[in-house]
């Protein structure tokens, strides 16, 4: 036990040394990050309001005092500081170091909270970097997943197959989508999760022709689909997976959109493996579907990365440049979304290897009529 504790405090150390390492060697830069997700992956230490002030030699975590106790047990490759006045803490580290550029994540923070921080450092003489470096320096890092961190992604999927594996028992004509959301979610936390990965989306017949349609009133009927798109987020990380189901008897006409839908995803699975550039996954899912003459029926993109944040680097769309690397997590769900009809959409997540990838989700594929 006492040598995986050093271990994982080893790693952790390793990961903010690399982000300190990528900061200018004069050491006049520091990065300052605020985001929740950046913070938790950088120190593993979940909260909602804090800061990292990281310098070339050295980072600081500073929290206010409801943190504080909390942080001090747990961070261990930063420096925790209690402030009370936020502003004399940051001006104080800027001094101390003589930093000159103070890097931000320009994807997360918001433009007031920028004003505020350059008006208030603004006698340090140090400048506020107004562009996207701290964020791809830190994406490049999180775009690869630990052993660790994938762990957890397993349990978060297998939380979620548990729990809709229980609840297709409830799938019947009259049953309302907002009784699927919510029961779903019940079995999702009784079963360890911490919450779900994002609003779930159990929605039924002519609603299922929206990719991110609201589970409300309507009820399910004989002849339906039924689309649940759900994930369960554990220890900070989520799941996503979309399983499509049909309820008392299907249409050739739904049958063949739904096998269309299933040949697209198995084929772009095929492609997934380290080496592949993201964009030729969706392209391969597109072309199946475009042959099959369902094209302008299929306009989001092929997939995403998973992680800290339900959606992140790298995305499989068209225009996506990244080389997938053994360690990254994709989803891979093409859908067929028919308006005023029904649609289909099959998700897996799996996690890229040399030779191939891990698929997170094991529950079947071929087309079930419950
Ligand atoms: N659940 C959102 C997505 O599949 O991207
Ligand atoms: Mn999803
Ligand atoms: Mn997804």
């Amino acid at each position: 036990m006492a040598a995986s504790g050093e271990l994982e405090k080893f790693q952790k150390y390793i990961k903010m040394k690399k982000l300190a390492s990528k900061l200018s060697p004069t050491g006049k830069e520091a990065a300052l990050v605020t985001s929740e997700t950046n913070i938790r992956y950088l120190t593993e230490f979940p909260n909602s309001e804090g800061t990292l002030f990281i310098t070339r030699d050295k980072a600081y975590l500073l929290v206010d005092f409801r943190y504080g106790e909390a942080a001090q047990n747990s961070v261990t490759n930063a420096e925790v500081i209690v402030y009370s006045r936020y502003y004399d803490t940051i001006n104080e580290l800027i001094e101390r170091y003589g930093i000159c550029d103070l890097l931000i994540e320009s994807n997360s923070m918001t433009v007031g909270s920028m004003k505020l921080l350059e008006s208030k450092i603004e006698t340090t003489g140090c400048k506020v970097a107004v562009n996207d470096r701290l964020d791809k320096l830190i994406s490049v890092q999180r775009i690869v997943k630990s052993k660790a961190e994938i762990e957890k992604m397993r349990k978060a999927q297998q939380i979620t197959e548990e729990a809709l594996t229980e609840l297709l028992n409830m799938v019947k004509p009259g049953v309302k989508e907002s009784e699927l959301a919510f029961e779903l979610e019940y079995l999702m936390r009784r079963k360890g999760a911490s919450g779900v990965s994002f609003d779930l989306i159990t929605i039924t017949g002519k609603k299922t022709s929206m990719p991110h349609g609201v589970p409300g009133d309507v009820e399910v009927q004989d002849g339906d689909f039924v689309t649940f798109d759900i994930g369960a987020l554990y220890d900070g990380y989520h799941s996503d997976m979309t399983r499509t189901y049909a309820v008392g008897h299907v249409s050739d006409e739904q049958k063949k959109v739904y096998d269309t839908v299933l040949k697209a995803q198995l084929t772009a699975l095929e492609k997934v493996k380290a080496g592949v550039k993201a964009s030729d996954i969706d392209r391969t899912a597109r072309t199946i579907i475009e042959d099959a003459g369902y094209g302008e029926y299929f306009r989001h993109s092929t997939g995403h990365g998973v992680g800290l944040d339900i959606h992140e680097e790298p995305f499989v769309s068209l225009r996506g440049e990244t080389i997938l690397s053994g360690g990254m997590v994709i989803t891979v769900e093409p859908g067929i979304y028919l308006p005023g009809k029904f649609g289909v959409r099959i998700e897996d997540m799996v996690a890229v290897t040399h030779d191939g990838y891990e698929n997170f989700a094991t529950l079947p594929k071929e087309l079930i009529v419950l």
